[in-house]
């Protein structure tokens, strides 16, 4: 089974297994698990930040990040189809009582789309307090933002008093793809998550990281969310493993993804250029099948999909997968469409 659903299925190899296994831990709660303690150091000069916070999941890394810019109340501007606004069960409004805007675009969004979104302040508005960014984009289909836009729009918004989070679950890609330094990516905002539980293929855990001077606060959420593990060196030994070793092979599947769009497009899918290791594709017109459908027709060929639009189908590639996953995908694909002719 080719298992091209998402990045987060990525397994432990047995290298990091022993790494985990011998991690020298501590009660992390008092701050003594040398473990966490290095990975949120190394994350920390990673990103450029002066400190990092080990948490349990993207999702608390996110939250985090927003609890510690907003206030009950206030709004955000984020990208269309973010993750904060999609996925995480309601979070924004159920852990700091705040409205997600979503400003026009792919994701990403244009400076100008930012100022057109941005309403003059007044009582009997909700006050506009935080920019959010995705890098890379999930929904969009792993877009990577150009960052002169992105530094336009945070400058733009640190002059208007306005918080700045970026979501960089997939931040690795990112910098992959775009040559640029973690750092200078992570630049635009003042709090950022990464995860290492994706491409990376550590098992657990994310990082949000921010100024010094809001640790306290952040410590305070975190525990608040029932993210304060103890022993946790036990699962971050994986992060730190991965961060160490695995980093520069995400441009394989960067390649891949590539690829399978190629081979695809040949086939007559709509293919959104992938950027990333993340593909998003349309069925071919003459399939009449919803793309849930074709997903349980790829099964049967051994190929697993996730459809995420009526029509629309998502790849991902990640370090599990075997060499032959692309051709094995491509020729799933093309009895799928013979069979319906
Ligand atoms: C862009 C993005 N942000 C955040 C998350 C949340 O990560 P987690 O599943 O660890 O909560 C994900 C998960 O897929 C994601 O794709």
């Amino acid at each position: 089974m080719h298992d091209l659903r998402s990045d987060t299925f990525t397994k432990p190899s047995p290298a990091m297994r022993e790494a985990m296994a011998n991690a020298p831990v501590g009660d992390d709660v008092y701050g003594e698990d040398p473990t966490i303690n290095e990975l949120e150091e190394r994350v920390a000069a990673l990103l450029g930040k002066e400190s990092a916070l080990y948490v349990p999941a993207g999702t608390m890394a996110n939250q985090i990040g927003l609890a510690l810019q907003t206030r009950p109340g206030d709004e955000v501007l984020t990208g269309v189809g973010s993750h904060i606004s999609l996925y995480e069960s309601g979070g924004p409004g159920a852990n700091s009582g705040i409205l997600i805007r979503e400003v026009p675009g792919d994701g990403r969004f244009t400076l100008d789309a930012f100022e057109a979104a941005v309403r003059p302040d007044a009582f009997y508005r909700p006050r506009l307090s935080l920019v959010e960014f995705e890098n890379t984009h999930n929904q969009g289909g792993g877009l990577v933002w150009d960052l002169e836009e992105q530094k336009a729009i945070a400058e733009r918004a640190r002059e208007l008093g306005f918080g700045t989070h970026l979501d960089g679950a997939r931040l690795w890609n990112a910098a992959i793809q775009s040559g640029h330094s973690l750092a200078a990516l992570a630049s635009v905002a003042e709090t950022v998550s990464v995860c290492f539980s994706k491409g990376l293929g550590a098992p657990v855990g994310s990082c949000v990281a921010f100024p010094q001077a809001m640790r306290q606060d952040a410590l305070r959420i975190r525990h608040r969310l029932g993210g304060a593990m103890r022993q946790g060196g036990i699962i971050a030994a994986g992060a730190l493993f991965a961060v160490t070793h695995h980093l520069s092979d995400l441009e394989v599947d960067h390649q891949r993804a590539q690829e399978l769009g190629e081979k695809l497009t040949e086939l007559g899918f709509g293919v959104i250029p992938p950027q990333t290791n993340i593909i998003a594709f349309d069925l071919p017109a003459p399939l009449a099948m919803d793309g849930a459908a074709f997903c349980d027709v790829m099964k049967t060929h051994n190929i697993l999909l996730a459809p995420i639009a009526a029509r629309r189908i998502r790849a991902v590639f990640h370090r599990d997968l075997t060499t032959d996953a692309v051709q094995a995908t491509v020729d799933a694909a093309a009895k799928v469409i013979q069979g319906a002719e």
